[in-house]
């Protein structure tokens, strides 16, 4: 696992999908296998991105529109980007990001008339250039996912089930146009199987690694 030094890694997908669980867990098995590793969660892992996540999911910012919406996830990710990120991946670590870029492309995408192109060109200004090596979407329908949610709801997370059947074809939509920087992997499955399949992904004789 010794190819991952300096790689920008990220779990993405759907509420409930188990990415953070799966996160760790990755982060774990790294170790284990000495890999430096740096884990942040996106939005947050700096003092201003948290205050910025605690604005994006407080269920008070009802009139919140969806280009504020867009640009907030971009500034927490641009602090993220050059205090936490930048610095790990020049020393050598490889970076775990819970959410990224493919979130607010699966989000954010069409509300309020934003296009592809619109997120795509802001967030490249807002990461300094520096795009993952790697997102691995976990795959689950949200009608199955929500069931897995025992908390109460954030923002976000209040919108109608139809809003996140969308963004689900939207992280599907993705990894589709971009084999080459996408793995799908089942989410809706025993917790290690869904573990092994990650690694399997990160693994030099997983096939197309060569382009990661
Ligand atoms: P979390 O539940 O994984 O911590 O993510 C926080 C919420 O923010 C979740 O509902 C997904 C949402 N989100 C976006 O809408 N756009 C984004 O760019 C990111 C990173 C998260």
């Amino acid at each position: 696992m010794q190819h991952l030094k300096g790689k920008f890694i990220v779990l993405d997908g759907p509420e409930g999908c188990g990415k953070s669980t799966q996160l760790r867990l990755l982060a774990d098995y790294l170790r284990s296998n000495h890999v430096d590793v740096t884990t942040v969660r996106d939005p947050g892992a700096t003092r201003i991105g948290e205050q910025v996540r605690a604005i994006l999911l407080n269920p008070e910012n009802t009139e919140m529109g969806m280009r504020c919406e867009m640009m907030l996830y971009m500034s927490a990710r641009a602090q993220m980007m050059k205090e936490v990120i930048a610095p790990a991946l020049a020393q050598g670590k490889c970076v775990l990001c819970d959410r990224f870029v493919s979130s607010t492309l699966a989000y954010q995408l069409g509300g309020d008339g934003l296009t592809f192109e619109e997120i795509h060109a802001t967030a490249d200004i807002a990461i300094s250039h520096r795009w993952p090596d790697l997102t691995i979407i976990l795959d689950i329908a949200p009608e199955k996912s929500f069931a897995r949610l025992n908390r109460a709801k954030d923002r976000l997370e209040q919108r109608p089930l139809a809003y996140h059947q969308q963004v689900y074809a939207n992280y599907l939509a993705q990894a589709k146009a971009d084999p080459a920087k996408y793995r799908l992997v089942n989410a809706d499955a025993d917790l290690h199987e869904v573990h092994r399949a990650i690694v399997q992904c990160l693994s030099l004789s997983s096939p197309g690694f060569t382009s990661l």
